[in-house]
């Protein structure tokens, strides 16, 4: 087998075996296929496609291209992906409310990428807190909190790594075969029992049309319950914040509150909406309805906030943070409101406007390597729907320095539309089953 004959077989549309597919991810791991071949390969896929049988061969040799965990817990390991967004620090209140509710959440997650906020970002904004643990502290803080946020090892799905930045500079991430391997080659390798995907659209999504999220939510439902994992899709809205924050510690500071005082609000909706689904898929219950029920019964109760305040110690971030998080979260030196410019009623958001914004103010990496500025960002942000005067705030802004506030206040004045009352999206559109 070599890396010319794979290639040549997915340019002339002819499906590539899976013992290709494992040999290519193979190569990709060990460097047996140059770079050249990698990017070749990448736009060979995004031309032609793949079938749904080679979608799940490629995915499954990308995950099997290093370590694949294995469980033994006390209930099923399962799971939530989010295609990101902006004020989505849904990872934050689901983890410690599914770990709450007796399953075990071994959540490995990313950084900020592109427009959109990382996971695991947000959770370093924490002082102290580090997500890259060993597999050691990884398996006892699964075991024993039931939820663990960190980051990949090098060891897993290596292949991964690799195709995803030649992807980069070859003009062939959007391929949706190419995405759905890689995030879930990813997934897949913590040995998950279910998954649910939290596909967004919208204005502030990767995806900006619901037939795009659509294709997306499917190829990631088939491939994943073809690769043996039961999983389930979500279509949420990302036409706004989901939450009313963007940046690292101001999002931190929103799920301390819906964790310490739960109330009804998109972002808690969309969390207990996807972690009902996960609970059914698990096994755990078998309606919907009833699962949402327990979940909201855990947060109220603070059994979410203790599993949360544990998981941040065990990550080496300040002992029982919920009771100190107001002192303890960075601030930035400039704090001040963003005024409206006209009165009206907020008639549409600019959600990848926000989330660029912040990364220019210095809360996400225009380079790989950039050092963020956890502080940095925006809060009170206003809703779809809501009316405001001339002059009222529309946002608060946190910077760093008088510069990166000017532009920033000018990025959000220009991201929220004010103009006649229209239609408020829909926040759970579709579910896309297996
Ligand atoms: N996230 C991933 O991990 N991979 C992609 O290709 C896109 C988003």
């Amino acid at each position: 087998m070599d890396a010319r004959s794979i290639i040549e077989k997915v340019r002339d549309g002819i499906e590539p075996t899976q013992a290709d597919l494992s040999w290519f991810a193979g190569g990709l791991a060990s460097g047996g296929v140059t770079d050249a071949q990698a990017g070749a390969f990448a736009m060979a896929v995004l031309l032609k496609g793949l079938s749904e049988e080679a979608r799940v061969a490629l995915t499954l040799a990308m995950r099997d291209s290093g370590d694949v965990l294995k469980w033994d817990l006390g209930g099923p390991a399962i799971d939530k992906h989010s295609t990101g967004g902006i004020g989505d620090c849904v990872s934050l209140l689901l983890a410690p409310m599914l770990a709450a509710v007796g399953l075990y959440v071994p959540m490995i997650s990313g950084r900020g990428l592109g427009h959109t906020g990382g996971t695991l970002d947000k959770l370093e904004a924490i002082p102290g807190l580090k997500t890259d643990v060993t597999e050691q502290v990884f398996r006892q803080m699964t075991g024993e909190i039931g939820c663990a946020i960190v980051s990949a090892t090098a060891d897993m799905a290596p292949a991964d790594r690799r195709l995803y930045a030649v992807r980069d500079v070859t003009s062939t991430v959007e391929s949706i075969d190419l995405i759905t391997a890689s995030i879930l080659s990813k997934k897949l390798a913590a040995g998950l029992d279910a998954l649910i995907l939290d596909v967004k659209v919208g204005s502030g999504a990767f995806m900006e049309t619901a037939d795009d999220a659509r294709a997306l939510a499917r190829s990631l439902v088939r491939t994943s319950n073809g690769a043996g994992c039961p999983t389930a899709a979500l279509i949420t809205d990302m036409n706004q914040p989901l939450a009313p924050a963007a940046g690292n510690a101001l999002e931190v500071a929103v799920i301390m509150e819906a964790l310490i005082a739960p109330r009804n609000d998109r972002m808690t909706d969309v969390s207990v909406a996807l972690g009902a689904e996960l609970m059914v898929l698990a096994g755990l219950e078998t309606s919907v309805e009833a699962a949402a029920g327990k979940l909201l019964d855990a947060l109220k109760s603070g059994a979410a906030v203790e599993r949360f305040d544990r998981m941040v110690a065990a990550l080496g971030g300040p002992k029982e943070f919920s009771a100190s998080w107001k002192q303890k979260l960075p601030e930035a030196n400039v704090i001040r409101d963003v005024a409206a410019p006209a009165s009206g009623t907020v008639a549409a958001i600019d959600g990848h406007a926000i989330g660029m914004a912040v990364v220019r103010m210095g809360g996400g990496r225009l380079r790989g390597g950039d050092r963020i500025d956890p502080s940095v960002g925006f809060d009170q942000i206003v809703s779809i729907g809501d009316t405001v005067a001339k002059g009222q705030p529309i946002a608060r802004l946190h910077a760093a320095s008088e510069r990166a506030a000017k532009a920033a206040e000018e990025a959000m004045a220009g991201a929220v539309t004010i103009g006649q009352a229209g239609e408020t999206p829909d926040l759970i559109k579709e579910r896309i089953g297996g």
